[in-house]
């Protein structure tokens, strides 16, 4: 029998359910000596909190986080709150010894950051931050490759996470579904939202960036703030591009928009080594784009890898050779990475302080756009 991780999740949106479908799925499929038990749920609409705690089988509903964070029930926090909650709820986790799971990006800025990590460091609290990207089989095999040395000296990173909601001029800021458009609650715009992830996967797959030069645009300057009914200046980023040097030598070039007329989420990555290129889309999420130059010079082209062999990675766990998984097994396996490196009393990756290298990044970029000058990160 498994040894139980109680959970207690916070927030009961898009994320929440996603966490909660990866609790259910993973000792479904991985060995593992933990086993999540969906113990609590708590968020401020007690009447929704128990529509969702009986859709998915939590044990009750606290009506505040900060009654779950105490509940000697639970073993780990799982924090799925809009950005301005993160550190207050992981730092009052981690006073009552809970190992926190806290979703990306982990906090408004890297100041709170670094009290994030101070807190959960002396409280020694195994932790994760939700990157789930690189938890997609391909994505996992692109790093594989890169360790593996072939692909040679780095030149170029390249990555864009694109998306196209926020472009009406109508659409309010603030409050439920929208506080991601309102800088109080999500500290920054698509930098915190959308580049934060594509700057977690590179700087696992090609090492720390050094220093940055953005530029950064609020397209829909004024928006009605649903909480208060007034027309409110917009301050987040709606748009923001940067260039970057890597400390391996190689170039970064990121975009991230909400006005790409016609791309819902549509992150990509390439990487050009001296060797070989790999090329990601989350849109084609399972396949793996390889040039590899040392083929034979007829042969040499773009090959498509079709990421769902047994030996790939993750894929064993799964289907037969040739059927592919989605979006939500990214989530199914960052539990399962958790729950081991929980069982072995080791450190689960991301971790907060690797999520607050990612934060640094992210405040020189902003600070840069303001700027205009390049910062050190
Ligand atoms: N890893 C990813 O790919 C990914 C994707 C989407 C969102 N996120 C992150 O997940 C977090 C949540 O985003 P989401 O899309 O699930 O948002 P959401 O708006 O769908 O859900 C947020 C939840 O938080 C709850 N909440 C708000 N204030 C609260 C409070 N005071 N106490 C308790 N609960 C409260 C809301 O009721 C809601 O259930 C954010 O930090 C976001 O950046 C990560």
């Amino acid at each position: 029998m498994a040894k139980p991780l109680r959970i207690g999740m916070i927030g009961y949106g898009f994320m929440g359910r996603a966490h909660s479908n990866g609790y259910k799925r993973v000792s479904d499929f991985f060995d593992l000596e933990y086993t999540p038990v969906l113990q609590a749920v708590a968020a401020r609409d007690p009447a929704k909190a128990k529509e969702f705690a009986d859709r998915w089988g939590y044990g009750r509903v606290e009506s505040d986080w900060q009654k779950l964070v105490a509940a000697p029930d639970i073993d780990a926090i799982d924090i799925c709150t809009p950005n301005n909650l993160h550190a207050e709820i992981a730092i009052e986790a981690a006073k009552h010894g809970k190992a926190i799971l806290c979703e990306k990006p982990l906090s408004m800025d890297t100041s709170e950051g670094e009290r994030m990590v101070a807190a959960i460091e002396k409280a020694g609290v195994p932790n994760m931050v939700w990157y789930n990207y690189r938890r997609i089989p391909a994505v996992t095999f692109a790093k594989q490759i890169i360790d593996s040395g072939q692909m040679g000296r780095i030149f170029h990173y390249r990555a864009n996470f694109l998306q196209d909601w926020t472009i009406s001029a109508d659409l309010p800021q603030g409050g439920a579904g929208l506080w991601r458009l309102d800088a109080k609650a999500a500290g920054s715009g698509v930098t915190g939202d959308l580049l934060a992830h594509c700057i977690d996967t590179a700087i696992w797959l090609n090492g720390s960036v050094t220093d940055v030069t953005a530029m950064t645009e609020t397209f829909v300057k004024e928006r009605q703030h649903q909480l208060t009914g007034q027309r409110e200046p917009v301050t987040i980023d709606d748009a923001c591009s940067f260039l970057c040097h890597f400390q391996n030598g190689s170039l970064g070039l990121f975009e991230s928009t909400r006005y790409a007329r016609g791309h819902k989420a549509l992150y990509t990555f390439e990487i050009n080594g001296e060797n070989m290129s790999l090329k990601w889309d989350l849109h084609d999420l399972h396949r793996l784009q390889v040039f590899d130059y040392k083929d034979a010079g007829n042969m040499r082209g773009w090959k498509s890898i079709h990421v769902t062999d047994g030996d790939h990675p993750y894929m064993d766990k799964w289907w037969v050779p040739g059927l592919a998984i989605g979006y939500e097994h990214s989530f199914v396996h960052q539990v399962a990475d958790f729950l081991e490196a929980y069982a072995k009393k080791q450190p689960a990756h991301p971790t907060f302080r690797d999520a607050l290298e990612t934060q640094r990044v992210c405040d020189a970029v902003l600070l840069s756009g303001k700027s205009h000058q390049w910062v050190n990160v």
